[in-house]
């Protein structure tokens, strides 16, 4: 009654931001990610009719409070399901450094479900699987297939998963983060996506969106950078006007993050292609083929303001371990 999974996190070119429904988080739209292979989570969860509670381990990565309930409340879904009720132990690790705005809830609600799951005794398939995951958190759906991944938003719960587009060999694009902060963002992604319907721009960013999707799924599928970038960095900017226009308006950007925007602009007018897309946060994701990737984590790592860059390859699903935390 023990499993652990590793997990990597995911970077959207198309993304989630607002829900139908807040409870199943079901999104207002579709979205397409790269898994990351250098940001992952490894988590251990073991059933034991010992436990009168639920626990974090003590030697796992400590969680605040709301952190904690956050994951009891996945491991009551998946007791639920597994028809259990013993409390679980749960540890949990991350390879990139916690507060630095990277976000972690991808990764972490992926291996946490592929884990649990497993511990619990399911056999589920990668769909099932997803569609669990993303009830602990949407972009998480997306962390559980391996490499260039689709969710389907969906109108109902078994409909709204996440499905593989192409495997991380099928094609060499990296992710280099740009960390411009050292503490966590203000405005937390649950927060800003329940604000979504104040923002008069809303219902077009939908609708583009699913245009966007179209657009991006053919461009990873015929390797075909420069649609991918361009309309990866629209997007991005589309869900940033509907976080300021949010009522009360949320601008996660500091003045690092613009810099990082405008050198992005000028070193791919001289011809060293590269794009950016943002979360929600103040970290910038840039999109670069493998052949330039060295190249421009130089020119970012000399921005002003640049605390740390992370290079990130396409990355794997959620897998199962056979060594565990504790
Ligand atoms: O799943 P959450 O609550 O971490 O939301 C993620 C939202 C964005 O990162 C802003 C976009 C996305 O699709 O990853």
């Amino acid at each position: 009654m023990k499993a652990t999974s590793r997990a990597t996190s995911n970077i959207a070119f198309v993304k989630y931001w607002g829900r139908i429904n807040e409870q199943l988080r079901l999104p207002m739209n579709g979205s397409i990610s790269m898994n990351l292979a250098a940001a992952t989570t490894t988590t251990t969860v073991e059933f034991d009719p010992k436990l009168e509670f639920d626990y974090i381990h003590p030697q796992s990565l400590q969680l605040n409070e709301k952190q904690a309930t956050r994951v009891f409340q996945h491991i009551d879904r998946i007791r639920k399901l597994a028809k259990i009720d013993m409390r679980a132990m749960v540890a949990t690790q991350n390879n990139f450094p916690m507060g630095a705005g990277i976000a972690s809830s991808a990764s972490a609600f992926a291996a946490l479900t592929v884990a649990a799951a497993t511990a619990a005794g399911l056999e589920l398939d990668t769909r099932e699987l997803s569609i669990l995951a993303r009830q602990g958190s949407g972009s998480a759906c997306r962390s559980v297939p391996s490499g260039f991944v689709e969710w389907h938003y969906g109108e109902t719960n078994e409909d709204s998963y996440a499905e593989q587009i192409a495997p991380p060999d099928h094609w060499d694009i990296r992710n280099l983060i740009a960390i411009t902060q050292a503490e966590h963002k203000t405005v937390g992604s649950a927060e800003g996506n329940a604000l979504v319907e104040t923002s008069p721009f809303n219902a077009i960013r939908v609708q583009l969106a699913q245009e966007s999707m179209k657009i991006i799924r053919k461009a990873i599928l015929d390797r075909d950078f420069t649609t991918l970038g361009e309309e990866t960095e629209r997007e991005a900017i589309r869900l940033h006007v509907i976080a300021m226009t949010s009522v009360p308006m949320i601008l996660y950007w500091n003045p690092v993050t613009v810099r990082i925007m405008q050198a992005v602009m000028t070193w791919r007018n001289e011809g060293l292609e590269s794009y950016f897309t943002i979360d929600a946060g103040a970290n910038v994701h840039i999109i670069v083929q493998g052949q330039d990737a060295d190249a421009v984590e130089t020119r970012l790592r000399a921005i002003e303001g640049v605390r740390d860059v992370i290079h990130s390859r396409v990355g794997n699903g959620a897998i199962l371990l056979n060594e565990h935390l504790f």
